[in-house]
């Protein structure tokens, strides 16, 4: 098939690429000339691992192209997947103005049959509007389909997402771009689920939703069993082995943060609040992940009270590893906390130098620990994992260390001399 992409972020690009690969003919459009322009030059814009190669590999087969010729591009192709941002207002609701804008161009340039695929995160009822609009427009029904078929991709395994997905869901108005729609991905042992445009856009909200909630409860065991003196992981591992409840996402920390679960908990809360439903469990969900970060800064005021002029080093900037994206990055949150508290903050990531007043960034992991009086562990890379903690004792000047995703071997980092402080 022959695809116009529009929006080469995270999920248009990693979708572009992908959809190359499985044979299609794709062009990926994006408004930003600059992002075009580098990726016309082999530089891709975003870090995902195994994204350079396959790009790399499906432009020198003619299957994949690069224009930021938005209209013409939308004109000429029969297959359109929308993958421009929808972030949230400040209301919460998400903000629809890159959507409507590619549909207005939709409107002018269709007169021959088009199927339209909805990517991006959109609230009930707006795969609807869509179709509606198009009417409004003058396009006659019959030459176009409006589809609704949301993304499951984990920054970080957004190629393995979509070569091995656990299910496909396609929300349709008729039956008529079925025989289509199942000639775009590859399905391997994955289901197909077809619904109506609306059953497909709250799946998505649902399946967010659902992995906040269990962040949520994982934080909020971790917060009881802290109390007790008891290891959250033989909780999560506990409860973990029951396939009713599963091991996934129910590692304690920080929260939950990047573009998605929490834009997509306000959206979904909105659309729920505009239909008067109320969300008791929304809403507790948000509460718990708002806390944990005090909670983390009251474990290290027990051990420094007064933060002033501390040197404090926070290992890992991004909202998860494995991906450069700092998109309501809990780190970043608790580094500008530190800084409201007066302290010196030295940061160091494997993929970012962060850049924010009042921080240092280091490129080098030992460097950054020099004359510390804590270290805060903020994501679990994996090269955290493997810290050389004979070499960090040696460069810091207290003996701290809080990890604020329970992913080290406290009892380790203990027998360098460290304070090791966790939640849980
Ligand atoms: C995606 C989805 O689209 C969003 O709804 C979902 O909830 C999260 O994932 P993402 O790929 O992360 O968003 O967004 P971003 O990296 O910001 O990329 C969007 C791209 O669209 C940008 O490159 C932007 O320049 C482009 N864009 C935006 C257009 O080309 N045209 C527009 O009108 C608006
Ligand atoms: C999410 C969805 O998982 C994915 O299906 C898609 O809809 C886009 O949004 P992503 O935002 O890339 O993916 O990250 P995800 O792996 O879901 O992690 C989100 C946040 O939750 C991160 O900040 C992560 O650190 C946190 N998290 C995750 C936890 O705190 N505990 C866990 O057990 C898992």
């Amino acid at each position: 098939m022959r695809i116009c992409i529009v929006g080469a972020g995270y999920v248009g690009l990693t979708t572009a690429a992908a959809l190359a690969d499985f044979g299609h003919e794709v062009l990926c459009v994006d408004m930003e000339e600059s992002k075009i322009n580098s990726l016309r030059q082999g530089k891709v814009p975003i870090y995902e691992p195994g994204l350079d190669d396959l790009i790399t590999k499906n432009v020198k087969n003619n299957k994949l192209f690069f224009s930021s010729l938005v209209e013409e591009s939308i004109k000429e192709y029969p297959v359109i997947l929308i993958a421009v941002g929808t972030p949230s207002k400040d209301d919460g609701s998400s903000n629809l103005m890159f959507v409507h804008r590619v549909i207005d161009v939709i409107a002018s340039t269709t007169n021959v049959y088009k199927i339209i695929i909805t990517k991006s995160t959109v609230p009930p009822g707006t795969n609807e509007w869509i179709h509606k609009r198009l009417i409004e427009k003058g396009i006659d029904e019959d030459l176009f389909d409006v589809v609704s078929n949301p993304e499951f991709l984990r920054e970080g395994f957004a190629l393995r997402d979509l070569y091995h997905p656990n299910k496909i869901v396609f929300g349709t108005k008729t039956s008529r771009p079925i025989k289509n729609l199942k000639k775009l991905y590859y399905r391997g042992k994955a289901p197909y689920i077809f619904t109506s445009l609306t059953g497909a856009e709250l799946i998505k909200y649902a399946s967010n939703a659902f992995l906040a909630t269990k962040i949520s409860f994982a934080n909020e065991m971790a917060r009881i069993c802290d109390a007790y003196e008891v290891d959250y992981d033989d909780i999560a591992k506990g409860i973990g082995t029951d396939p009713r409840i599963g091991r996934y996402f129910l590692n304690s920390g920080l929260g939950f943060g990047g573009s998605c679960l929490p834009k997509d908990l306000s959206s979904l809360k909105h659309s729920a609040v505009k239909k008067n439903v109320e969300t008791k469990l929304l809403d507790a969900v948000r509460e718990v992940n708002d806390t944990q970060i005090d909670l983390y800064l009251n474990k290290l005021t027990t051990e420094l009270p007064d933060l002033t002029g501390k040197r404090i080093t926070i290992w890992g900037v991004t909202f998860k590893p494995d991906t450069d994206d700092l998109r309501s990055s809990p780190a970043v949150m608790m580094i500008k906390k530190l800084l409201e508290k007066g302290c010196q903050v030295h940061a160091y990531d494997p993929m970012v130098q962060l850049e924010l007043t009042g921080v240092y960034s280091h490129t080098n992991q030992y460097e950054s620990v020099k004359n510390s009086d804590a270290l805060i562990i903020s994501t679990e890379w994996q090269q955290f994992l493997e810290t050389d903690w004979a070499e960090v004792k040696s460069r810091m000047k207290g003996t701290i260390v809080l990890d604020a995703r329970n992913c080290l071997d406290g009892k380790l980092v203990r027998k360098f001399g460290f304070l090791y402080l966790r939640i849980g």
